[in-house]
């Protein structure tokens, strides 16, 4: 039995996401975690919301809320959408845990220890209104490019050009309007990431099998001027984890957090902390998936994330881990995505465009929205998620070509023999046929799967579909039955038994739809069809089953052209 550690990249805490974040990331974590937990490995399948920095203050004052409450309201927010998609998470942490903050001030105290950290003394803008330094967000201004009134010190919103707070006209402050705004002088901790590059370097150099997307991100970060530069790890801001080493206050560092992105990927490893602390586990327990001195050797680690992430992946987070001098286990293998589009144009958060988890939950179950966007998944490029294709996916793949065949089989056999698997006739050479196409078949999407490769695997599951379609059109029970009802009995014993087999390898696609195929056989307790033979003689004659109610109802005209004007606006 093998030993998977899996994490998604977490999701920021400022509001609900859409289709787009969720196929990116925790979508195709969730399959890989099913699909281990499905072939008998051991999982553990981690994912948190990611709380701090910037983004979340602004999200928090915007509700008019606490920083803490907001963060902790939108927390079971999306923790409640996760469960309403089945994302089947072992724990689901919060960056913000106390196991993060003593971990990150762990992290940053071996890394100082090891000469990586540095204190830069650093001129920074004051506001003597708001009592604080003002991260570069936090300065409005008039924009020197274009003019616009509202730019930020980071960025112009309005013609996007990259900006510096002593570039902008008028500068104010972003919290209180005020312009009695100063510069100061301020120290920061950079982390010395540039000393690490040939270490980085062979470390990735040795990762042949990753996909290139993962890879070609790393080198050009490496190795394009300024990508590995030594970088600020702190930032002034109240919500955060203060910059503290092992507890101590680091002096000059009143009043200053960790940078989100140093303390984000940490939350990995917390996330195990908390999970085994929710269960009165001991240390031991989540350090065997983490530390190599604790039995994490064996462990093979896969993240996923969209490729925005890589660089926080590939360079930073493994500087910090190798930097502590600690024997922490490293990631073996980054799957990345590409975007997924809207209807003719980008997903966006901030204009609220595109289709959002809660918005999707409330049209249709999971089910349709797993097939469509694993099926759909951005790997080899940017995907765009149109009603059209939506439509004609769920319809053909999950109506026509699944949920038929277990209705018209489960339908027909209570018709002629009732509602237990007939006895009579034996498999024949049809038969045998189809347990070696289905043989080949089942290896084939295992490979595509153990690859992480999400597109053929869906295709190769729909190809599994497809054959029991194919067997039960030319088998023609119906037909067989008035001349021969003991070869009807037979074809039809083998295609109620297709039933479970169907349900096991779909399930990490279609949980909800496994589950009540499963149920509907009576068949809880299937297992991986290893060996399709026995698999396909699991229910004897005599086993009950009942008719399931329809698996994937089919989405009309109508309700498309609904949803599509629906959408076609923002969320506001
Ligand atoms: N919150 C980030 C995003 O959505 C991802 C953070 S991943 C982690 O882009 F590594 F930092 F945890
Ligand atoms: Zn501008």
């Amino acid at each position: 039995m093998a030993r998977h550690l899996i994490t998604s990249a977490i999701p920021y805490i400022n509001g609900v996401k859409h289709l787009g974040n969720l196929v990116g990331s925790q979508l195709p974590a969730d399959l890989f975690a099913r699909y281990q937990r499905g072939r008998g490995h051991e999982v553990l399948f981690l994912c948190a919301t990611d709380e701090h920095g910037t983004p979340a203050e602004l999200a928090a004052t915007k509700a008019g809320k606490p920083v803490a409450d907001y963060c902790a309201e939108m927390h079971d927010v999306q923790e409640a959408l996760s469960r309403g998609f089945r994302l089947s998470f072992d724990h689901f942490g919060r960056s913000s845990s106390p196991q993060n903050h003593k971990l990150t001030q762990h992290l940053a105290a071996r890394l100082h220890e090891a000469g990586l950290i540095e204190v830069v003394t650093e001129q920074q803008v004051y506001s003597i209104a708001d009592g604080r330094f003002l991260p570069d967000r936090y300065i409005e201004g008039t924009c020197p490019n274009c003019g616009y009134d509202k730019a930020r010190g980071d960025q112009c919103e309005n013609c996007t050009k990259q900006l510096d707070p002593t570039d902008l006209i008028d500068p104010r402050s972003a919290i209180s309007g005020s312009t009695d705004l100063e510069t100061r002088e301020t120290k920061h901790l950079f982390l010395r990431q540039s000393r690490m590059r040939d270490t980085l370097n062979e470390w990735i150099d040795a990762k042949t099998d990753w996909p290139v997307l993962t890879t070609s991100i790393a080198r050009k970060w490496l190795n394009d001027g300024d990508g590995l530069q030594d970088r600020g790890i702190t930032r002034d801001l109240d919500w955060g984890i203060p910059v503290q080493f092992d507890g101590a206050q680091w002096s000059g560092m009143e009043g200053k957090v960790f940078y989100v992105w140093f303390d984000a990927p940490i939350e990995y490893i917390a996330c195990a902390a908390e999970w085994a602390d929710a269960q009165g586990l001991d240390e031991s327990q989540w350090q065997r998936w983490w530390r190599t001195d604790n039995g994490a050797d064996d462990v093979r680690y896969t993240q996923f994330m969209g490729k925005d992430n890589v660089p926080f992946h590939t360079l930073s987070f493994p500087a910090t881990l190798m930097g502590s001098g600690e024997p922490w286990k490293l990631v073996d293998y980054i799957k990345s995505f590409n975007y997924l589009n809207y209807d003719g144009g980008q997903f966006s958060t901030s204009q609220g465009r595109g289709v959002f988890m809660d918005d999707a939950l409330d049209i249709l179950p999971a089910d349709y929205w797993r097939w469509w966007l694993l099926s759909h998944a951005p790997e080899s490029s940017d995907s765009e998620f149109t009603w059209e294709n939506f439509q004609v996916s769920v319809n053909k793949d999950l109506a026509d070509v699944l949920g038929n065949f277990v209705s018209r089989v489960t339908k027909f056999c209570r018709s002629k023999f009732g509602e237990e698997v007939p006895q009579g006739g034996e498999y024949g050479p049809r038969e045998e046929a189809l347990i070696s196409d289905l043989t080949a078949k089942i290896a084939a999407y295992q490979a595509h799967m153990d690859a992480i490769e999400v597109r053929k695997a869906a295709a190769a599951l729909r190809a599994i579909w497809v054959a029991g379609n194919e067997y039960l059109q030319e088998a023609a029970p119906w037909a067989a039955f008035k001349e021969d009802p003991a070869r009807a009995a037979a074809q039809i014993r083998l295609a109620l038994n297709l039933i479970p087999v169907y349900a096991v390898l779909s399930a990490p696609f279609i949980p909800d739809a496994s589950a009540a195929m499963l149920a509907a056989m009576n068949a809880q307790g299937a297992g991986w069809p290893d060996d399709v033979t026995a698999a396909l003689s699991a229910l004897p004659a005599g086993h009950g089953f009942t008719v399931p109610d329809v698996l994937f109802a089919k989405i009309t005209d109508e309700q498309r052209e609904d949803w599509q004007a629906r959408f076609s606006g923002g969320r506001g």
